[in-house]
C-alpha cells in the first residue's frame, strides 16, 4: 500500500488523481482550503475504494499552510510515495492590471510551495529510495504570457532540474503540462470560456491517467494529449519574439476572456 499526497485535491485535477489514485487502492493525504469539502471527498473515496484518505487544511499562499504539509512530507514513520503539487488559480486580466498582492500570491503558489513541497518529500523519498513527485504546470509555461505562463514556466524547468539532479536516487519528478482542462479554473478567476474551441477542452480524468502512465514511463515533462503536443512542437519552430505577439493575439480572440 502507497500513499499519495494531493494539493488542490477538491476540484478539477486534483479531484482527477485523487480519484484514480483511490481507484487503484492508494491512500491518501487531501490539501486544500476547505475543509468540508476535503471531508466530504475523503469520506466519499474510503467509502467507494475503501482507501484510507486524511484531510489537511491548509492555505499554500501563508507559510503556515506550506510548512504544514511540509511536515507532514518529513513524518518518516507514515511515508509519501507521491506527492502532486496541483493546487493553482489564474488571475484575470493583463499585466499592470491584476494587483501586486494577488501577482505575489500566485508566485507564492505556484512556485514557493512547489519549490518547498518538493524538496520536503523528495529528501525523505531519497533516504527510502523510491517516490515521485509530479508537479503540475501547463503548455502556458511554453509561451511568452503573463505571469501565470511565467511561474509554470518555473516549475517545468524546476522539475527538470531537480529530476536531473535526483538521478539514479529512485525518485522520479515530471513536471505535467495539460492544455485547457475543465475544472473550475476559470469560473474561480472570472474568466469566460465561450471563445476557447471546443476541440482544445481536455477531460480531466484522461489527464490524470495520462500523467501517471507518463510518471511510470520516467518522462520529466508530460504533455498529456496529442493535439497540444503537436502544438507545441509547432511552437518550438517559431521565434520567441514572434510567438508572444502570436499567443497574445490568439488567446485574446480565442483564451478566457
Ligand atoms: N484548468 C485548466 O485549464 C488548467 C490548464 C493547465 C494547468 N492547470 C493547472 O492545474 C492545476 C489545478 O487547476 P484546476 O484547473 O484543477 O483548478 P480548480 O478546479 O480551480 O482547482 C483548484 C484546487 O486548488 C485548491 N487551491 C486553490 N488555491 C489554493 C491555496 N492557496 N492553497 C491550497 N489549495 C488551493 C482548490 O481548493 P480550495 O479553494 O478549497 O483551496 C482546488 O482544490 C493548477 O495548478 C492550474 O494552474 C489548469
Amino acid at each position: 500500500m502507497t500513499t499519495a499526497l494531493i494539493t488542490g485535491s477538491t476540484s478539477g485535477i486534483g479531484a482527477a488523481f485523487a480519484r484514480r489514485l483511490a481507484a487503484d487502492g492508494h491512500d491518501l493525504v487531501l490539501v486544500a482550503r476547505d475543509t468540508g469539502r476535503l471531508r466530504e471527498q475523503a469520506t466519499e473515496l474510503h467509502d467507494r475504494h475503501g482507501i484510507e484518505a486524511e484531510v489537511l487544511t491548509a492555505d499554500l499562499a501563508e507559510d503556515a499552510g506550506i510548512e504544514a504539509v511540509a511536515g507532514r512530507l518529513r513524518d518518516r514513520k507514515n511515508p509519501v510515495d507521491l506527492l502532486i503539487n496541483n493546487a493553482g488559480f489564474g488571475n484575470k486580466g493583463r499585466f499592470l492590471d491584476v494587483p501586486m498582492a494577488d501577482e505575489l500570491r500566485m508566485l507564492k503558489v505556484h512556485c514557493e510551495a512547489v519549490l518547498r513541497l518538493t524538496s520536503a518529500a523528495a529528501e525523505t523519498m531519497r533516504e527510502r529510495g523510491r517516490g515521485g513527485v509530479v508537479n503540475v504546470a501547463s503548455v502556458a509555461a511554453f509561451v511568452p504570457r503573463g505571469t501565470y505562463g511565467a511561474s509554470k514556466a518555473w516549475v517545468v524547468q524546476f522539475t527538470q532540474g531537480a529530476a536531473k539532479d535526483l538521478a539514479n536516487s529512485g525518485v522520479r519528478l515530471m513536471a505535467l503540462c495539460p492544455g485547457f482542462v475543465r475544472t473550475e479554473f476559470h469560473d474561480r478567476a472570472g474568466m469566460g470560456t465561450d471563445n476557447i474551441p471546443k476541440w482544445m477542452w481536455l477531460d480531466a480524468d484522461k489527464v490524470a491517467t495520462t500523467a501517471l502512465a507518463d510518471l511510470a514511463r520516467g518522462k520529466t515533462v508530460s504533455i498529456p494529449d496529442p493535439r497540444y503536443k503537436t502544438l507545441m512542437g509547432a511552437a518550438k519552430l517559431v521565434p520567441r519574439g514572434m510567438l508572444g505577439t502570436l499567443t497574445s493575439r490568439t488567446g485574446r480572440k480565442y483564451g478566457p476572456q
